[in-house]
């Protein structure tokens, strides 16, 4: 697979090893930063994450920050992106299952090195189900068009 990572400061002690965890594993992965621990703001991090998947460079995103939160906020808002804040296995499994996310957001600073390497493993490994979760997730996607005026009640 071809994943595209970043971290900020708060993750940039974990990418390092979840770089060579994922390339031990076979997988393409490509860098965008960043390439020390000095203080930077995520949101330069983590927009090149999800435009590379947004585009189709990458087949999946993982961010890292201090908790995963201001990754997913930021990078949600790019067109085609399914981001969210990941702390556990089972969410992880959820995440692909039933919301078909693209961009892992892991916390550097509340989560194990070992323990996000177990939610990648899941991440990675776990299919969309389909089913009676497409025309939700279709409706996750309407979001992205500046068209749709939302839904009525
Ligand atoms: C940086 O201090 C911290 O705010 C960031 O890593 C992340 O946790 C934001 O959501």
């Amino acid at each position: 697979m071809r994943i595209a990572i970043a971290s900020d400061h708060g993750g940039f002690d974990q990418k390092g090893p979840i770089v060579a965890y994922l390339q031990g594993l076979g997988h393409t992965v490509t860098d965008f930063g960043p390439s020390d621990a000095a203080s930077v703001d995520y949101p330069d991090y983590a927009d090149p994450v999800a435009r590379a998947v947004s585009c189709g460079d990458a087949d999946r995103g993982i961010l890292i920050c201090g908790t995963g939160i201001g990754m997913a906020l930021v990078a949600d808002k790019v067109e085609g992106v399914r981001a969210a804040p990941i702390q556990s296995v089972n969410f992880a499994h959820l995440f692909r299952q039933h919301n078909n996310g693209n961009v892992l957001c892991l916390s550097g600073r509340f989560v194990s090195l070992e323990d996000n390497e177990a939610i990648i493993d899941e991440f990675l490994a776990t299919e969309f189900e389909g089913g009676r979760h497409v025309a939700r997730v279709e409706k996750i996607m309407r979001e992205d068009d500046p068209t749709y005026t939302g839904v009525k009640r």
